[in-house]
Parts: C-alpha cells; structure tokens; sequence
C-alpha cells in the first residue's frame, strides 16, 4: 500500500517522465520490418547520407510518428516504406515480404491532397474504389460512408475548390482509408493548415485510429504533434539521417496537445534534438578541418569528408 502511494506520487511530481519510455517491442513478428537502412543521394564528395543504419520495427496496429529537423530522412524513409524509392543499403520487409515497389497494402498521403478537380468529392471517392476493383454500387456506399466518417455529408457533391483546405484534407483522408490500405503512410499532410483545423485533423485521426487501429507512419517535424498522435515517437536526426530514441507515449486518448505531461515530454524532446544538433555541428567543423588539412598541397588529399561515404 505504502508502496503503491509512494509510486503514485512520485509519478505526480514527475509528468511525463512515466509516461515516455524506451519502446519495448510486443511479441509477435513485425508488420513492417526496417533493417539497417541506408540511403545515399549523389556520387563522390557531394553524396548525401540521407540515411544510414536505421533499425525500425512497426507492429500491426501501431500508430508510429517519425520526427527530426528537416533533412533527417524522414520523407526518405517513407517512400522507402511506400516503395517509390529503393534504398541504397538494408532492407524493408511487410509481413515478412521485401518491399520492391508500391503496392495496394501500402498508401501514401502528402500535404497535397491530390484531389481531381472536376471530380466531386462523391467522385473522387468512387474513382479511387472503382480503381481498386469495386462495383458501381459498393462504390458508391463505401463513398458515402467514408464521407461521413470525416464529417463532409454536405459536400458530396461539392467541387475540391469549393472547399477549405482542411476539408480537403478530410476528403484525401476519407478516400484512402475507403481503400482501406493495411498501412498509411503520412508525410507531414497537416503542415498547411492552420492551427485550429490542424488541431481538429488530430482529433479526428484519433478517432478514426481508434476505430480502425490501422498501422500508420506519421512524418512530422513537430513535436507536440507526434505526441498528440503517435504511440510511439522515433526521434531521428540528420547528418547522416539517423535513430536516436525510440520511445512509447503512455498517454490517454483523446490527447490534448496543451496538456501538461505532453507539454513536458515535448520539452525533453527538443532538448535532445537541441543536443544532437549541437554535437552534430561540432563533428562537421571537425570534418570540414580535417577535410581542409587533407586537402592542402602536401596533404594526404582530397576524398569525401569522414562520415559522408557510402551507408552500410
Ligand atoms: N532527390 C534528392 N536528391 C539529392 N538529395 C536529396 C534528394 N531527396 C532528399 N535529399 C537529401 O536527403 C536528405 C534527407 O531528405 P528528406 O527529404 O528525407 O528529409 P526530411 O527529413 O523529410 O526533411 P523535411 O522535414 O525538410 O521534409 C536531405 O539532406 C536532402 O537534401
Ligand atoms: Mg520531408
């Protein structure tokens, strides 16, 4: 008893420390499998490493959020994942099959809804399923049930550009999870809106994720959005692209992105991006020195900086 107190209020004086911890993978093989992932862009000393050496694994269900500064990789890894892009090194397995292009299990969504502009919403829908395979009249249903879901009714039969940008949004959502893909793959597609309708997109995808707890990897370079979203947060940073933490949010849902835990876990956050920026700063003007000793006349010469070569 005494001992269950002294638990609780140590967790009362600590928010968000509990509630962040290292992720420890369930049981069961993974939905999707990342294994030592490299990727270089470019040849010779103006090769990128956009990635190198990632380890993720992602199980069914998951709702796991990529986040770093710009240029870590993220969006790297993601078409990876959504196979439009193959990395130079490692490999990514779905359900124990190496991915070797895109596929209908997988679906990707940008901050561009993509949506045709003379097609209505009730159009756009019924194209993507009529694409997929599915009768005039499922189609239709299906159309109509997944345009409910994110609360369009109203504008069936609206035109794209008769709609705000948060609708158009909701309207991308609608069309692919009527697909019903085994994973969505989402490469930052709030980062447009403004503030309110994004907070309305979090609640909304919760919701949904909670209904239909599909497998889903998230882009965001935001922090507290990746808390508000993700069971798990894979803090990632650059210069070689790269995993730093691993962690699983033990937070309710609903979330609210104010609430004082995650505030504090965001916090933490991006004092260890802070930290990984600095110490990244300090390696590069090392290399950059070494880089320019090597290279003047009776040096060792001129070859790419150390830690830009090639991914494993
Ligand atoms: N097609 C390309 N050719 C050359 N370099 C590229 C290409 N695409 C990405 N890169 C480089 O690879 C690195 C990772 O890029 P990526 O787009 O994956 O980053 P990101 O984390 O998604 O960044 P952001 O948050 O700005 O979208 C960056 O240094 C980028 O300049
Ligand atoms: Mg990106």
């Amino acid at each position: 008893m005494l001992q269950a107190l002294r638990s609780f209020l140590s967790r009362r004086r600590r928010p968000g420390i509990d509630m962040l911890v290292p992720r420890r993978a369930p049981p069961g093989p993974p939905k999707i499998d990342v294994s030592r992932v490299g990727h270089g862009f470019g040849v010779g000393p103006k090769r990128v490493v956009a990635l190198k050496d990632v380890d993720i694994s992602v199980h069914h269900g998951e709702f796991v959020c990529l986040l770093g500064p710009s240029g870590c990789g993220k969006s790297t890894l993601l078409y990876a994942l959504a196979g439009h892009l193959e990395p130079t090194g490692g490999s990514i397995s779905i359900d124990g099959v190496q991915v070797r292009g895109p596929g209908p299990d997988r679906l990707l969504l940008f901050q561009d809804p993509a949506l045709f502009p003379w097609l209505t919403v009730r159009q756009n829908l019924i194209f993507a399923l009529r694409a997929r395979g599915l009768s005039r009249s499922a189609a239709e249903a299906r159309a109509r049930a997944y345009v409910s879901l994110v609360g369009l009714d109203a504008f069936l039969d609206a035109l794209p550009h008769q709609l705000s940008g948060g609708m158009r949004m909701r309207v991308q959502l609608a069309r692919a999870l009527a697909m019903d893909p085994a994973v969505l793959l989402m490469d930052e597609p709030f980062a447009a809106l403004d503030a309110h309708t994004r907070s309305q997109m979090h609640l909304l995808l919760q919701r949904i994720w909670i209904r239909d707890r599909k497998t889903v990897v998230f882009v965001t370079h935001d922090v507290r959005e990746a808390l508000t979203l993700g069971d798990r947060v894979v803090v990632m940073a650059a210069r070689p692209g790269r995993v730093l933490h691993d962690l699983e949010v033990r937070l309710p849902r609903p979330r609210d992105p104010d609430d004082e835990a995650l505030v504090l876990m965001s916090r933490r956050i991006r004092a260890e991006l802070a930290g990984a920026d600095a110490a990244g700063a300090e390696r590069r003007r090392e290399e950059e020195a070494t880089h320019a000793r090597t290279s003047a006349p009776g040096g060792a010469g001129a070859g790419p900086p150390a830690g830009l070569g090639a991914p494993g």
